[in-house]
């Protein structure tokens, strides 16, 4: 069958059709005026005119020229792509959660706001942070929550601190969330272990420093076994000590950040607690914070009052406000407390035992395999729940980069790893399995990467013009980037 040339759907239909049809309206019509002059279009927004199969057709073909977890190992370094049990759609679907309507009154919506307290209890109790905000809808926005919160408990004590530590390996959001807030980045430099440089932490912690955002294991897939130091380092100046909880797969059950000395972590629930993500959401990122930062948490937090109804709770003097309309990503919180009330804490804690052994299992396969001399692990030599691998040798002896090997993966039916990042490995490749993917994936995958390597030793030209399987070939990710063509015009 000849594949459709890619259209928009502006580039569809007709005009006067239609998918769906309104019925006549039975209450009265709203006058003219009621949406303000200054949100009023003097002309109707042009949108497709399309039949209810064209829709349907249109949406569905762009599903299938994607890649995604349901189709394929998807081992992208930091996103935590693992399997997402049909079961907990099941919990969302139900009419309870996906209808009702987020302005409920609390005495209407007991059972919605029992299953968010109780995440937040789950939560608390995971994190060892008892006080718990679900309404950020992503790691990111936790991380802001988290800046500002800390801002506000400095500002409260009438203490200018200006200045966040992040290590040169932290996720972009960090230092991104820092200038957003307001405050200023000082990077950190890495140890040859790949864990904070101690000296330079302590020739840095000053009485500016308002916080150090750590996730602990680091983007590098290494757990800093100086934790308990640097946690006295950061409170021996005043300062708060921050959690990204991005890779908490690898640690669920088995650390907490609190009990690390943490003052203030986000949850990438989309990430260590199932949902269906990397499509653009929607995702959700609670923080969980210590006594001290509890007074500042945004409003409306949900409450259970003595006799236990579950109530809405705005009443916090010092609170740094709402966050975002309603209540959070609600199908989010559904998927997670079911994950959690499945797994129970015995299978959280086998779960981020099983991402560390399929992480390490795949890093001495590939090594069995011979592919540590192009590609070496980038620190240690054991990992956490995922490892960086660092292609310079690669791309010096065979001519071929990590982008080059990863576009050629998408051939062999794998989505690639996450490339370039973190940044201070060259040609970094960062790979993360999950504990969801069995022995004979992890074989595969491995296997192709030694395929790679020894087609790359024949004729390299095979990876540099890769992928040859894929609905587009290369793109030229640098024009894409600089001069992206996202709408088309209408004729
Ligand atoms: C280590 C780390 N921190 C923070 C984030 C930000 O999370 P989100 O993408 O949900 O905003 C990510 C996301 O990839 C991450 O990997």
């Amino acid at each position: 069958m000849q594949r459709e040339r890619a259209r928009t759907i502006f580039q569809k239909g007709a005009p006067g059709r239609r998918a769906f049809t309104c019925p006549e309206l039975d209450v009265p019509a709203l006058p003219a005026d009621a949406l303000p002059e200054r949100f009023r279009r003097a002309e109707p927004a042009r949108l497709p005119e399309v039949s209810e199969p064209e829709i349907v057709r249109h949406y569905v073909g762009i599903s299938k020229r994607n890649f995604d977890l349901d189709s394929g190992f998807y081992p992208l370094g930091s996103c935590t792509m693992k399997h997402n049990p049909r079961l907990h759609e099941r919990a969302a679907a139900l009419p309870g959660h996906a209808r009702l309507h987020p302005l409920q009154d609390a005495d209407r919506s007991q059972g919605a706001l029992a299953v968010m307290w109780r995440l937040q209890q789950a939560l608390g109790e995971i994190s060892g942070l008892p006080h718990v905000s679900l309404q950020p809808s992503a790691g990111s926005h936790g991380e802001l929550a988290g800046v500002l919160l800390t801002r506000a408990y400095h500002e409260d004590r009438g203490e200018d601190r200006r200045k966040v530590l992040t290590p040169d390996t932290a996720h972009g959001t960090n230092p991104a969330t820092v200038t957003m807030a307001g405050l200023e980045v000082v990077k950190l430099a890495t140890n040859d272990d790949g864990g904070i440089d101690l000296d330079d932490l302590r020739a840095k912690a000053d009485a500016g420093v308002a916080c150090l955002m750590l996730t602990n294991p680091n983007t590098l897939g290494i757990f800093d076994p100086n934790i308990e130091e640097i946690a006295e380092i950061v409170h021996g100046v005043g300062a708060t000590l921050y959690y990204d909880g991005a890779n908490l797969n690898a640690v669920m059950g088995i650390s907490r950040p609190g009990d690390m000395g943490f003052d203030i972590v986000h949850f990438n629930l989309h990430k260590s607690f199932t949902q269906p993500h990397g499509g653009g959401g929607p995702g959700s990122g609670p923080i969980a914070v210590s006594d001290r930062i509890a007074p500042y948490l945004p409003v409306p937090v949900v409450a259970r009052e003595a006799d236990g109804t579950f109530v809405l709770d705005h009443a916090r003097e010092k609170t740094i406000g709402r966050l975002r309309g309603f209540h959070g990503n609600y199908g989010c919180f559904v998927r997670a407390y079911a994950y959690i009330c499945s797994l129970g804490a015995d299978g959280l804690r086998d779960a981020s035992e099983t991402a560390v052994l399929n992480a390490n299992y795949l890093l001495a396969r590939l090594r069995q395999l011979g592919v540590a001399e192009s590609l070496p692990l980038a620190f240690g030599s054991l990992c956490m729940h995922e490892f960086v691998l660092s292609g310079g040798p690669m791309k010096r002896d065979l001519q071929i980069k990590t982008l080059d090997l990863a576009k050629r993966l998408l051939d062999y039916g794998f989505h690639p790893p996450t490339v370039y990042f973190p940044l201070l490995v060259d040609e970094a490749l960062m790979v993360e399995p999950t504990e969801t993917e069995t022995r004979e994936t992890l074989d595969a995958f491995a296997e192709a990467i030694a395929a790679i390597l020894a087609e790359a030793a024949e004729d390299p030209e095979i990876a540099l013009q890769a992928p040859y399987t894929t609905p587009v070939r290369r793109l030229d990710e640098v024009a894409a980037a600089k001069t992206p063509i996202i709408r088309e015009t209408l004729a």
